[in-house]
């Protein structure tokens, strides 16, 4: 039995997973995996009308292991279709898994970019020896699997001065050029991104390779460049950064810098921003779609953490945030809900609140506030998550339903907008039109659990949301 066949078994005799009522953890509108554990975004694109995500997947474990590329579609985001996974290891330059990457869209048709990991078996650190990383491109799509692997770029052929650790490509075309980056490790421990060109997507060159002015981290991970409103927008998901004050509090960060100049020549990158300031933020990836919409999905997990994911005992884990959609404001990104969300809406509930107001709520839920007077806000929901502004900062706290998750602070001046969607164990909170944004797990009992707000005055909705539809199809 070949790995895609016993993962395809392994998948179908445990997918009814997705429809089991009594696991208290499941979304409803997130991407969740059938079973197994799921990773960062990869691949994300737009062929015709349909939306494709395909997710780093390890499904017969709920920790990371041979990872293959799993598949979920839509045309609406409301409803979905599970297929088998795209790529799976089954060359030797890809033999310990096919990692992240990217697909660009030629002519009505993907073709992958993802790295291929080989693990040498030896006494080896695996940093500066044992370790394959292979650039790979896939194509051939029959709709459901990539058929024909090119390998393109190995270990010698990147920089001397990088590790092993050379990962993640992400691929697009300007005119008649295409361009990528790749995440990288350099031997003196500085994280960096290599960019390379080429004209027949089969040769590459490189021509830059973007580091900040001081060293951010020793390895960036998943990097993407798109030009939004004329700003030159690096993202990358940097590890090693230590904490500052209340900057980077998590174990790995996620964000971006401006470029100034020419990423394939003389270029500066401003100040690194974080792109979430909560605590289940990893890796995202962007594709612009068809309206020319910049869209931004990220893996709502944070990898080596050691916060608890209850629904571990369910037989599956993490998931991907909602689509967001990305502008650019005075220089900086800014986050919102993917309009198609609204779909989901059932059952408005519209009040004035003036001083507080508490309510019960179902296990998925958006709420829109527009606060019309206060200088502080508490916001309260689950069994004892709590959103707090004062004095400029705002605080997402959490006490036993954290999980080891405690809290998580960011400044904000004036706060004039909260957007929430909560999903029965996540919440994605958008302040100010997604100026700001807190991203998060969180394990509250669903009997117990209540929404309330104190604020002087605001105006407030709360939806309830419907699920997401999912369809297996091309499962054997
Ligand atoms: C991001 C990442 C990527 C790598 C993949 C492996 O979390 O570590 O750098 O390609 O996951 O699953």
């Amino acid at each position: 039995m070949n790995v895609r066949t016993q993962n395809l078994l392994c998948a179908c005799q445990k997918l009814e997973g997705i429809q089991n009522k009594s696991d208290p953890w499941r979304p409803e509108f997130h991407v969740s995996p059938p079973v197994g554990w799921m990773n960062d975004p990869n691949g994300l694109c737009q062929i015709g009308d349909t939306h494709h995500l395909f997710f780093q997947y390890s499904p017969f474990d709920t920790k990371p292991g041979l990872n293959y590329w799993g598949h979920f579609s839509t045309r609406d985001f409301v409803h979905y279709t599970y297929q088998e996974p795209a790529l799976c290891s089954d060359e030797q330059f890809d033999c310990h898994g096919v990692y992240s990457g990217s697909v660009l869209v030629e002519n009505g048709q993907p073709l992958a970019f993802y790295t291929g990991n080989v693990k040498k078996v030896g006494a080896y650190d695996y940093v500066e020896e044992g370790r394959e990383h292979n650039t790979i491109l896939a194509q051939g799509w029959d709709g459901c699997h990539f058929h024909q692997k090119t390998l393109l770029l190995r270990n010698e052929d990147y920089p001397e001065n990088v590790t092993c650790h050379v990962r993640d490509p992400k691929v697009w075309k300007e005119q008649d050029t295409y361009c990528m980056v790749l995440g990288a490790r350099r031997k003196d421990d500085v994280g960096e991104v290599l960019f390379y060109q080429s004209t027949d997507l089969l040769h590459w060159e490189l021509k830059n390779s973007l580091v900040t002015e001081k060293p951010l981290g020793y390895m960036w991970e998943c990097p993407d460049y798109f030009v939004l409103d004329g700003v030159s927008v690096l993202t990358f998901s940097p590890q090693g950064v230590p904490a500052d004050g209340f900057r980077f509090q998590n174990i790995y960060q996620s964000g971006y810098c401006v470029l100034h100049g020419d990423i394939g020549g003389d270029y500066t990158l401003s100040e690194f921003r974080e792109l979430d300031a909560g605590f289940d933020f990893y890796a995202p990836q962007t594709y612009q779609d068809e309206q020319g919409r910049r869209i931004l999905i990220g893996w709502l997990g944070m990898p080596d953490s050691d916060y608890g994911y209850a629904e571990k005992a369910y037989g599956w884990t993490q998931m991907q945030t909602i689509p967001r959609v990305l502008s650019v404001r005075d220089g900086a990104l800014y986050q919102q809900p993917l309009p198609e969300l609204q779909a989901l809406r059932r059952s408005a509930f519209r009040i004035q609140v003036e001083e507080s107001s508490e309510m019960r709520c179902a296990p998925a839920y958006e709420t829109d506030i527009r606060v019309e007077e206060g200088d502080h806000l508490t916001l309260r929901f689950g069994t004892d998550g709590v959103l707090e502004w004062k004095d400029g900062m705002v605080t997402l706290s959490f006490g036993e339903s954290g999980l080891g998750r405690t809290s998580r602070t960011a400044p904000l001046e004036q706060l004039k907008r909260i957007q929430l969607f909560c999903d029965t164990s996540s919440i994605e909170i958008f302040l100010n039109d997604g100026a700001l944004v807190f991203t998060s797990r969180f394990y509250a009992d669903p009997v117990a659990s209540v929404f309330s707000v104190a604020v002087q005055k605001a105006e407030f909705i709360m939806w309830e949301l419907q699920p997401i539809s999912i369809r297996k199809e091309n499962l054997l």
